[in-house]
């Protein structure tokens, strides 16, 4: 029977009944799993085609490749508001099931800098942006630093947000390739469309979609080219909030884009 609950009514009100005790799940109807299968039952046969009326399907149906349906859907996007519709309008990555909200972007688009992470967490998920949790307050402190910001008083000091994956994947699990390379298109027309001066990589997640490589310890703080501009791999503010120690090596890479963006004022 097709359930009228949505996922996350289904899900709350699963974790509902496990509160109150629950620990299997029983259906209506009994079922004698002991029962052995009748020694005369006949092999089953295979079923002859069903009678189809009218025309027949001519073979199979033809497989959809995700990544050339999401290169000709990023075509189209003439504008980031065409860009966010054409993620939304998306069928293939299941992700978008799980999650409540698309979070494409937040801060100033047309920024200098361009600041892509990995994935939605639980709070960008809720709220619909990107990096609104404690990695994202890191962030924003670590930018501030060095006079850049979300909402700063001055369009020339601003920075524009984004991630690879724009819906949160289940448990925060890591997304799989297939899903980096679905969403790597929309990504690319993404950094297109906002046309900043450089890219900074947020972690191991973005240099395998901007630079197809991880090992983000290795690739941190050296200057690169993805998506067609310049581009800092830096280790993601989660890690520096578990690694304390190494925000003296993301505080020579933030120097690193300031003189850079001295540079090519
Ligand atoms: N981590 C990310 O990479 N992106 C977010 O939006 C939040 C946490």
């Amino acid at each position: 029977m097709e359930s009228v609950l949505g996922y996350h009514d289904a899900k709350a009100l699963l974790a509902w009944q496990i509160e109150l005790g629950a620990t299997e799940a029983i259906g209506d109807t009994p079922v004698n799993r002991y029962e052995l299968p009748e020694k005369s039952a006949k092999p089953a046969v295979a079923a002859s085609p069903a009678r189809v009326d009218g025309p027949v399907a001519p073979g199979p149906e033809p497989t959809i490749d995700p990544v050339t349906v999401a290169k000709s859907a990023t075509a189209n996007a003439g504008s980031l508001d065409g860009l966010k519709s054409a993620l939304a309008a998306f069928p293939h990555c299941d992700l978008q099931r799980g999650a409540r909200n698309l979070v494409f972007c937040d801060g100033v688009a047309g920024a200098r800098v361009m600041i892509i992470g990995e994935a939605p967490g639980r709070d960008e998920d809720r709220e619909g942006r990107p990096f609104v949790g404690r990695a994202g307050q890191l962030l924003d402190r670590m930018f501030a630093a060095i006079g850049l910001g979300r909402a700063p008083e001055r369009p020339e000091h601003g920075i524009y947000i984004t991630n690879v994956l724009p819906w949160r994947p289940p448990q925060n699990r890591d997304p799989t390739a297939e899903e980096i390379a679905m969403m790597r298109p929309f990504v690319a027309r993404h950094v297109e469309l906002a046309n900043p001066d450089l890219v900074v990589l947020m972690g191991n997640i973005s240099c395998d979609a901007g630079l197809g490589k991880r090992g983000i310890t290795r690739l941190r703080g050296t200057w690169t080219s993805a998506y067609g501009k310049p581009a800092l791999p830096m280790v993601h503010p989660a890690y520096l909030l578990r690694t304390p120690s190494a925000k003296r090596e993301a505080w020579a890479d933030l120097l690193s884009l300031q003189a850079r963006l001295r540079g090519s004022a």
